[in-house]
């Protein structure tokens, strides 16, 4: 069964835009992302919007619909009501190159800062040996789909342009609690999420983890975690004591 839907899309270029009112088809079981390719194909063939796999897979498609970070490629047309006018802008902490594409190098500059994962030069690939549970630990944060709408949610960038300097966001948060946590990463990255990467900025509010559509616990099981670890070494005489003692500085685990 089709109907016809309201659209409003955000067009615009170069720091300038307007939403464009649009009333398109639909048909059973389409997605935004069918939508925005019908109206591509039938009206305004000039419209700019990024994608690749359709799947949820690869991440290119993120938008805000209805003013909530969303995948166009996965966000239902029977979530809205056929008389709902839909709107569709691009991710707002981004800046926008054209439609509904965002520039997000802003998170690839974040990844490169990271040092990468350091095993122990001694111990050869195929050589580790890990407890389960550590594999686990860090499968979740593999999951990641690096479509940022983590970072294009959380509020220490998305209204606040001068953080980004200082804040990795929490993609790349969690990606320094994931290494953080395996056990044969050599390089102790407490002092460097804190100061350089910005965790102190997050006041762990949850929003990323609400986003997120791999329904990854940013929050609770990598920017928590990380936060207590920081705690550990900074505000706690016992662990302040031994690191004095044993001269632990250059170790990575205590
Ligand atoms: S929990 Fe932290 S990183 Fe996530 S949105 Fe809130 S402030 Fe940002
Ligand atoms: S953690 Fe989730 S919301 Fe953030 S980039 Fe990865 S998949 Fe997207
Ligand atoms: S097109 Fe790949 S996640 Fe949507």
């Amino acid at each position: 069964m089709s109907y016809k839907a309201k659209f409003r899309v955000w067009r615009g270029e170069g720091g300038e835009g307007r939403l464009e009112d649009f009333t398109v088809e639909v048909n059973e079981g389409e997605v935004v992302l069918d939508i925005i390719h019908r109206l591509q194909a039938t009206q305004a063939p000039d419209l700019a919007v990024r994608w690749n796999c359709k799947a949820g897979k690869c991440g290119s498609c993120s938008m805000e619909i209805n003013g909530k970070p969303r995948l166009g490629c996965m966000t239902r047309m029977s979530t809205f009501a056929e008389d709902e006018t839909i709107t569709v802008t691009p991710m707002r902490t981004f800046p926008v190159i054209k439609d509904l594409v965002t520039d997000v190098s802003f998170n690839y500059t974040k990844a490169r800062e990271i040092p990468s994962f350091t095993p122990p030069a001694d111990v050869k690939p195929g050589e580790y040996r890990m407890q389960q549970i550590d594999v686990e630990r860090g499968q979740e944060f593999r999951k990641c789909i690096e479509c940022f709408m983590c970072n294009n949610v959380c509020h220490v960038i998305r209204d606040h342009e001068e953080n980004k300097p200082a804040f990795a966001g929490p993609r790349f948060l969690m990606r320094i609690a994931e290494l953080d946590m395996h056990p044969y990463d050599t390089v102790d990255r407490r002092d460097a999420a804190q100061d350089e990467h910005g965790l102190g900025y997050c006041n762990i509010t949850k929003c990323c983890t609400e986003v997120c559509p791999e329904h990854i616990k940013i929050t609770d099981n990598a920017l928590i975690p990380m936060k207590e670890r920081v705690a550990d070494r900074r505000y706690d005489p016992l662990v302040w004591l031994g690191n004095k003692i044993f001269k632990r500085s250059d170790a990575k685990k205590s």
